[in-house]
């Protein structure tokens, strides 16, 4: 049995997509189990960029059965844009490369004007969403009257599920209808040929020793249970999540990679420790790029924050750390790390379960001497000035979990495995 559980540790786009890449060389399973395309992955291959959203980012890798599980929603439009536009670039020229399960649910039109409209209407309790219509369509799942993709199939089901006892009436106008019932039953007519028995398949790759990698989106942070509620989003990203979210039992899951910035980034509302509001904060942003793969919106940056990080590396489980963008802080002459939160004149190591109190956390840092530029070609950290070496070390023990993977810029290659992963 051979799979690997891959997880964002932090608020998301933490390079996720870009280690699914450099593992996917070696592996023939690559699945998504939740959240849908409020995900943006970067790959960058042969100096080309890939943003995927839906797709599983081990897509470039001819060999890989790419699964989008049933905890996945499932926006159609964006998918075939993503497929078709995958095709054009010379990739996914077997169908039979992609399956989708047909329990995965439909994001339809009106989940997404719902997210909209909600947005604007909450006020301080805006969430800054991706405006994809995540939230709305798992709420529908939730509530049991979902749209699945096998029903988008068929045209009388989809009809009757859009017209019998209706729950959104209210946004959709009845003239718009037959229009929406339209364009749906088109995006099911070209899906078709990928939708499969997604967890059958898995299972039986599982218990065929078949390499298998299940790809988070997302991050324990915004993990609807686990996270900084409200401010999260409307999925569990957490490990457990990729038995769930696929179709197979726990006793499959063993390992757990947890990818994790050098430092921290935030998208959208909600409280972030280690924020900064300075000068080193614009310096993390430009020159790590921060803008949003989805959105385009520019990350909020920190240092690295290890209370965070323990609570994360608890919630997933982890067992090994992929630490990425070690390149982004060469340059800085100290770097902190927030080893404690002072909250209320009292200093804890764990993340506190209110949210108000999250947002009230005075960070309690360490100061770590920087490092230069770091060689292009670092095949071992051994390779690293030792200042870069001894921050490595640093994370490793204070999370007292071992580092499987270093990378230090975008590019396929650009990182260290320093360990067999899976
Ligand atoms: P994901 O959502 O977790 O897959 O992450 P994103 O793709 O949204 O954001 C990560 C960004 O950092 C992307 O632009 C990647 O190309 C880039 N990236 C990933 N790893 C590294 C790295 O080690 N160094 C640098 N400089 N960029 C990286
Ligand atoms: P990847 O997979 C970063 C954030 C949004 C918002 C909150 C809720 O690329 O790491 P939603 O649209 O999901 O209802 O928004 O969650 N968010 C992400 N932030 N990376 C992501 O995905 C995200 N997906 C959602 O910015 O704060
Ligand atoms: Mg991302």
């Amino acid at each position: 049995m051979s799979s690997l559980v891959c997880v964002g540790g932090q608020w998301g786009d933490e390079g996720k997509g870009k280690i699914i890449d450099a593992l996917s060389a070696n592996s023939d399973v690559v699945v998504r189990f939740q959240g849908g395309n409020n995900a943006g992955h970067t790959l960058v291959v042969g100096g080309q960029k890939f943003v995927l959203h839906l797709i599983p980012s081990g897509i470039l890798h001819a060999q890989n059965r790419c699964v989008i599980g049933n905890g996945v929603v499932i926006d159609p439009e964006v998918l075939l844009q993503e497929i078709e536009l995958l095709k054009k670039r010379g990739f996914l020229k077997d169908a039979s490369q992609l399956m989708l399960s047909p329990h995965a649910h439909v994001i339809m039109p009106f989940h997404k004007r719902l997210d909209v409209a909600r947005e604007k209407a909450s006020g301080t309790r805006k969430i800054g969403t991706t405006g994809r219509g995540i939230g709305p369509a798992y709420e529908d799942k939730v509530a049991r009257r979902g749209i699945r993709l096998f029903e988008i199939l068929d045209r009388r089901r989809i009809t009757t599920r859009l017209t019998d006892g209706f729950a959104h009436a209210g946004v959709v106008r009845e003239e718009e209808l037959p229009g929406m019932i339209d364009a749906v039953y088109r995006y099911g007519e070209h899906l078709k040929p990928y939708v499969a028995d997604t967890g059958e398949f898995v299972s039986d790759a599982l218990e065929s020793g078949r390499r298998v990698l299940f790809e988070g989106a997302q991050g324990a942070m915004l993990d609807v249970d686990h996270g900084t509620y409200p401010y999260v989003t409307s999925s569990n990203c957490v490990a457990g999540q990729a038995c769930i979210g696929s179709g197979v039992g726990p006793r499959h899951i063993r390992n757990v990679l947890m990818v994790a910035k050098a430092y921290t980034t935030r998208v959208g509302e909600g409280p972030f420790p280690t924020e900064l509001h300075d000068t080193a904060g614009d310096e993390l942003r430009h020159k790590g790029g921060e803008f949003g793969a989805t959105t385009g919106r520019p990350r909020r940056c920190g240092w690295l924050d290890l209370v965070q990080l323990r609570h994360a590396v608890r919630i997933h489980g982890a067992t090994e750390l992929a630490i990425t963008k070690l390149d982004i802080l060469a340059g800085f002459e100290k770097l902190r790390v927030c080893v404690g939160y002072e909250i209320d004149g009292q200093t804890r190591r764990s993340f506190p379960w209110d949210e108000e109190e999250v947002a009230r956390v005075k960070p309690v840092y360490e100061e770590h001497p920087g490092f230069t530029e770091l060689p292009a070609t670092a095949k071992s950290l051994r390779d690293l000035p030792s200042e870069a070496q001894r921050y490595i070390e640093m994370i490793a023990d204070q999370l007292k979990v071992p580092i499987g993977i270093v990378s230090i810029g975008p590019a396929r290659g650009q990182e260290m495995i320093l360990r067999e992963l899976f």
